[in-house]
């Protein structure tokens, strides 16, 4: 009994010591702490105090930035003193500004121990330590009380994620009745789609790519009521080539702040990015369904 408990948990570390080494092959990710150097640019030295405000142009991972965290905001109808969870939660960002705007109780949730630590140094310079609280784990093995949170929110990490069927159940699990959950993730569009699929898979570390119809099944599965399923593709393949053509611009400035190995390495990610939109292999949904 002991050593079938002791190698669950072997095993489970063993997964999560597997994701944690492979999710750096996605190049968006490899170096947490850029974010403070932007700060410094900015004239904020490392550990001084920070205005949330200053931070929402930076510490966002998803498209839209805290636009689409505002319209969280608006269609779950957060409220102060709302226990909140975010899956995936990178540096923190759609956290911080829901803690800063409604006064909600948010705990966000990172498998990525420097994201984790910049996270809550950004989140405690900003004096929001009392209403966000990091933690840093893998979501799959990630516990806590049923029936716990009043919502749960995620941008761009489900599909990261693998065993979509258990995470979507766990997400049941850990939501009150009547609670709330707000998704925005990529999908899988067309798999016909005349791109390297093997390649794909490790630029986007994308565990669990699925179509827009087999995400919202997935859900109703478990027991979700779907409210709004919209289909995000048109517009994120508008944002990301934008976003990858200001990246290029801002080429000097980058690698004067940066260096040229991660404008290389954030070149490629946002290029990619834009081709496998271009190629139709992957698509973007928002998800709101209810409990
Ligand atoms: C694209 S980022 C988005 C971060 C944040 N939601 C935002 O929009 O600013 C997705 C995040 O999900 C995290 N992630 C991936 N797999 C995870 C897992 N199994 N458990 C917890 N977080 C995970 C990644 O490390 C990454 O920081």
């Amino acid at each position: 009994m002991l050593l079938s408990i002791f190698e669950t948990i072997l095993k489970q570390s063993e997964t999560t010591l597997a994701a944690l080494k492979n999710i750096k092959t996605m190049k968006l990710y490899p170096e947490a702490k850029r974010i403070f150097r932007e700060l410094d640019n900015l004239g904020v030295k490392e550990n001084e105090a920070i205005d949330v405000k200053s931070l929402f142009a930076f510490d966002q991972l998803h498209y839209h930035g805290i636009q689409s965290v505002q319209a969280c905001i608006n269609a779950l109808n957060l409220k102060r003193g709302d226990k909140l969870l975010e899956i995936g939660s990178g540096w923190g960002g759609p956290s911080r500004y829901i803690a800063h705007m409604v006064g909600a109780n948010v705990e966000a949730l990172e498998l990525q121990k420097d994201y984790h630590n910049v996270g809550c140094s950004l989140t405690e310079r900003c004096g929001l330590a009392d209403r966000v609280a990091h933690v840093c784990t893998d979501f799959l093995t990630y516990e806590n009380k049923s029936n716990h949170f009043n919502n749960i929110v995620s941008w761009l990490a489900l599909y990261h994620i693998p065993n979509r069927q258990k995470s979507c159940l766990r997400i049941f699990e850990l939501l009150k009745p009547g609670g709330r959950v707000f998704i925005e993730d990529l999908t899988l569009m067309n798999r016909n789609a005349n791109v390297n699929w093997a390649l794909l898979k490790s630029d986007l570390f994308a565990n669990s790519l699925i179509s827009i119809d087999d995400y919202k099944s997935c859900f109703e599965n478990v027991g979700f009521k779907i409210d709004v399923c919209e289909d995000m593709t048109i517009d994120w393949s508008e944002f990301t080539r934008n976003r990858y053509s200001n990246f290029l611009e801002r080429k000097n400035e980058f690698i004067n702040l940066h260096g040229k190995e991660l404008f290389d390495q954030m070149e490629y990610f946002y290029m990619k990015i834009v081709e496998y939109f271009n190629m139709k292999a992957i698509g973007g949904l928002r998800l709101i369904c209810s409990k």
